[in-house]
């Protein structure tokens, strides 16, 4: 027997994708409902072999089912997961809204797996941003050895990560570049993103950072370790896909730098190519499509005493989302629900 399983969101870049991955991975699935908002009222969506006409969200029974993986943003969350978390169905979220509830564990599977157990005060298991995801899947083994203090990172986002309608953006304004007349204002970002990168995702805090740089250091510290200091600078880039970080990391102990190597060639999760020449590391087009998070430009950091520098690249709509919520859906099964 097998899990009932709701996709909400699933005309989205996210939804989409978590079709593809439960497919990809054989999921253990009896019933799979594809929800959206009434706009997308029979839109289809594949899911494997088969075709699946969309259905509206509002109003829908989550009665029986086990799963729903939510991708539908913060707002249409608050409305739609209590009622499907009450309603018996453990919701597995993509949005901010529950991520830092102390009663909803955040989880990355490959980190802190355990933490699914505590799923049931809300029956809400929150998927972390797509930026950290990555990024403690490759700091989770060096802090089991050297023990991580401080953690510098800059990120090269791509535009996907803010939904369909800046991927469009994208595409139309490189395209208005050639043609004269049909240039396209920036309506997504606040600057043009085509040929450019942008500093600042998501809202400004007082203290200057953004919202997503704050991100990364709350989830951080619920995933990995509270006691690690985390200072980041989120960038979007003129990518479609594929989030890539440049990791600054200091440790209590030293750790050298084949170590480091050797430690997160077995890490799980985690594909090392990092070789010292022309092309030897990945970029995010390489990314695409698969489930690995890619380390390269592993090198020791000799300004501090126990540094070491990364990058860190990953399908943001896989790892960063649409695969980490299947994971921690296969970890509820394997851990709690036991079907299939
Ligand atoms: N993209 C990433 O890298 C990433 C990473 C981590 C987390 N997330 C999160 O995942 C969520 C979805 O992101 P996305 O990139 O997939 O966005 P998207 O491509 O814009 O898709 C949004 C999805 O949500 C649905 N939706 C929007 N408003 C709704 C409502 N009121 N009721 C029901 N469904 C509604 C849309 O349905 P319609 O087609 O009917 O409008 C669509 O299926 C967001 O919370 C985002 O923050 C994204």
């Amino acid at each position: 027997m097998g899990y009932k399983v709701v996709v909400a969101g699933a005309t989205g870049n996210v939804g989409r994708e978590m079709l593809n991955i439960l497919a990809e991975r054989q999921f253990p699935v009896d019933e799979l409902v594809p929800l959206a908002s009434r706009r997308s009222l029979g839109t289809e969506v594949s899911f494997g072999d088969q075709t699946l006409k969309t259905r509206d969200i509002e109003g829908f029974d989550f009665t029986g089912y086990d799963i729903a993986l939510f991708a539908i943003g913060s707002d249409a969350t608050k409305k739609y997961a209590p009622i499907a978390a009450k309603q018996g169905c453990v919701v597995i979220d993509n949005s901010s809204l529950y991520r830092y509830d102390p009663d909803v564990p955040l989880v990355v599977p490959e980190v802190n797996p355990e933490a699914v157990d505590g799923y049931a005060k809300k029956n809400i298991i929150a998927n972390p941003n797509c930026s950290t995801a990555q990024m403690v899947v490759a700091l989770k083994p060096l802090h089991d050895r050297a023990k991580i203090k401080r953690v510098v990172v800059s990120t090269y986002q791509s535009v996907s990560g803010s939904g369909k309608a800046a991927i469009d953006e994208l595409w139309d304004q490189t395209k208005g570049m050639y043609v004269p007349g049909q240039e396209v204002e920036p309506k997504v970002y606040p600057k043009q993103i085509a040929f450019n990168v942008i500093p600042h995702i998501d809202v400004f805090l007082d203290d200057g950072s953004t919202k997503e740089e704050w991100k990364m250091v709350a989830e951080t510290k619920k995933i990995v370790d509270p006691k690690i200091k985390l200072t980041a600078t989120c960038v979007r880039v003129p990518v479609f896909v594929g989030h890539a970080e440049a990791i600054n990391i200091e440790f209590e102990d030293f750790l050298d730098e084949d170590e480091a190597r050797d430690i997160l060639r077995e890490a799980p999760g985690i594909m090392v190519v990092d070789k010292r020449e022309d092309g030897g590391y990945i970029t995010p087009v390489e990314c695409v499509g698969d489930f690995a998070t890619f380390i390269s430009r592993i090198r020791q950091d000799s300004t501090i005493e126990n540094g070491l520098n990364l990058w860190c690249v990953s399908d943001n709509l896989r790892k960063g989302a649409a695969l980490n919520a299947v994971q921690i859906a296969e970890t509820l099964g394997n851990r709690v629900l036991k079907k299939g």
